[in-house]
């Protein structure tokens, strides 16, 4: 051992893990990151930070128990951070069963090789707003009553549920935080504000001329990803393990989002979007606002980037990314890789 503490982060490789293992590294921490073993490697996020060579990385897959344990054998963790799941709701509607060994079961798996391999393991389990689900009371608290609405947010539930377990039965230190939306130039392409925010930055430069998107009347709390990460470790930094939420305490419409964002470019958002059945869900969430005041009074934890710097942040990245591409320079980054997501043969998810 080197004297320095270790964390594994499961999902190393996804918007969360990315910024939590440059915080971590910057606190000083030995950082382990679990990848999947993909025909193509997605270290885009790592790369872009600049810390890809600063982490270690382990091969691992959440459907594979015996991987799990490798990965916290080989990384003897004072705290892991488990941030690894199918995180797209829209893809659980797709994937109901993998959503729920992934993002569901995969969760005990991690446990259980804590519990038998060192039950002093710091454990924080990546919950999420969606399990608030929809017409719910808003703002919403830790004691608000959850009412998922997607198999994502069933299967977030169960995880919620069995961190709790874990640490009311076997004594082990394991904090639930419960974050709503957090984005930033690193999100992944499906979710509704970088796939607006990339449209943008095409449409601007000529590129694309228009976005098709599906339920623009939802509202979200949205804040920025690096500020959230650092939630997560304030949370296994306490004296005993909890749930919080973290959150900005506002809420605003996709539409809002999206007339915003045209706005950084001088663009009238009106002459752009289309709707698209296929992007409306079964389900959806209407309306999510976090009060995060437990998070501020026992954390110290709040949010500074307020919504339109967090727009204006990720269309200029995009921006600037796409200007550069025209330019004919390559960098780490995922957008060339996507497939227009009109061409995705998918059926409406409405039946
Ligand atoms: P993300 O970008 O989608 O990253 C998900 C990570 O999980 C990726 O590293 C992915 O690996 C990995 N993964 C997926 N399936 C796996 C499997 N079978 N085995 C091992 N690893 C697997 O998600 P994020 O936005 O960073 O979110 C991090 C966590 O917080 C997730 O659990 C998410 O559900 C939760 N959360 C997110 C938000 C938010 O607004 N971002 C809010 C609340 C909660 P690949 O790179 O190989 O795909
Ligand atoms: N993705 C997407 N694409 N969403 C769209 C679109 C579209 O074309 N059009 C409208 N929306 C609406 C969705 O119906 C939803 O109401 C809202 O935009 C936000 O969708 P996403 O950005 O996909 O995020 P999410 O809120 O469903 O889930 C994210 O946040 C959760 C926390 O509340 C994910 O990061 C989850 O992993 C996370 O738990």
């Amino acid at each position: 051992m080197t004297g320095k503490k270790h964390a594994l982060i499961t999902g190393i490789t996804g918007q969360d893990g990315a910024y939590l293992a440059k915080f971590l590294l910057d606190k000083g921490y030995k950082v382990f990151g679990t990848y999947r073993r993909l025909s193509t490697p997605n270290f885009w996020r790592l790369q872009a930070l600049n810390i890809f060579e600063k982490i270690n990385l382990i091969p691992a897959d959440l459907l594979d128990a015996p991987s799990v344990i490798e990965a916290i054998e080989i990384s003897e963790p004072d705290e892991v951070y488990h941030l690894a799941a199918q995180s797209f709701v829209a893809a659980s509607f797709e994937q109901p069963i993998g959503t729920a060994e992934i993002t569901g079961i995969g969760t005990t798996r991690v446990l259980e090789a804590i519990r038998h391999i060192n039950s002093k393991i710091r454990f924080y389990q990546a919950s999420t707003s969606e399990l608030y689900g929809r017409r719910n009371t808003v703002p919403q608290n830790e004691n608000i009553p959850f009412s998922p609405s997607s198999p994502y947010a069933a299967a977030k539930l169960y995880s919620y549920w069995i961190t709790k377990i874990y640490r009311e039965g076997y004594n082990i230190f394991a904090s639930n935080g419960i974050l709503f939306n957090h984005e930033s130039p690193l999100r992944g392409m499906e979710f509704v504000t970088r796939k607006v925010s990339n449209a943008v930055a095409k449409i601007a430069l000529g590129i694309e001329n228009s976005i098709e998107l599906g339920n623009i009347e939802a509202q979200r709390d949205w804040g920025y990803a690096p500020e959230y990460v650092e939630s997560m470790w304030l949370m296994l930094q306490q004296e005993k393990p909890d749930d919080y939420v973290i959150a900005t305490n506002e809420a605003h419409s996709v539409k809002i989002f999206v007339e915003e964002a045209f706005k950084i470019v001088n663009l009238d958002w009106h002459d752009y979007i289309k709707q698209d059945e296929r992007f409306l869900r079964p389900l959806d969430v209407d309306l999510l606002i976090g009060d995060y005041s437990k998070a501020k009074r026992d954390l110290g934890w709040e949010p500074k980037i307020r919504f339109d710097s967090l727009v204006e942040i990720m269309v200029k990245e995009d921006l600037r990314r796409w200007e550069r591409w025209l330019k004919g320079e390559h960098f780490p980054w995922d957008a060339p890789s996507y497939q227009s997501e009109a061409k995705i043969l998918t059926r409406s998810l409405r039946v």
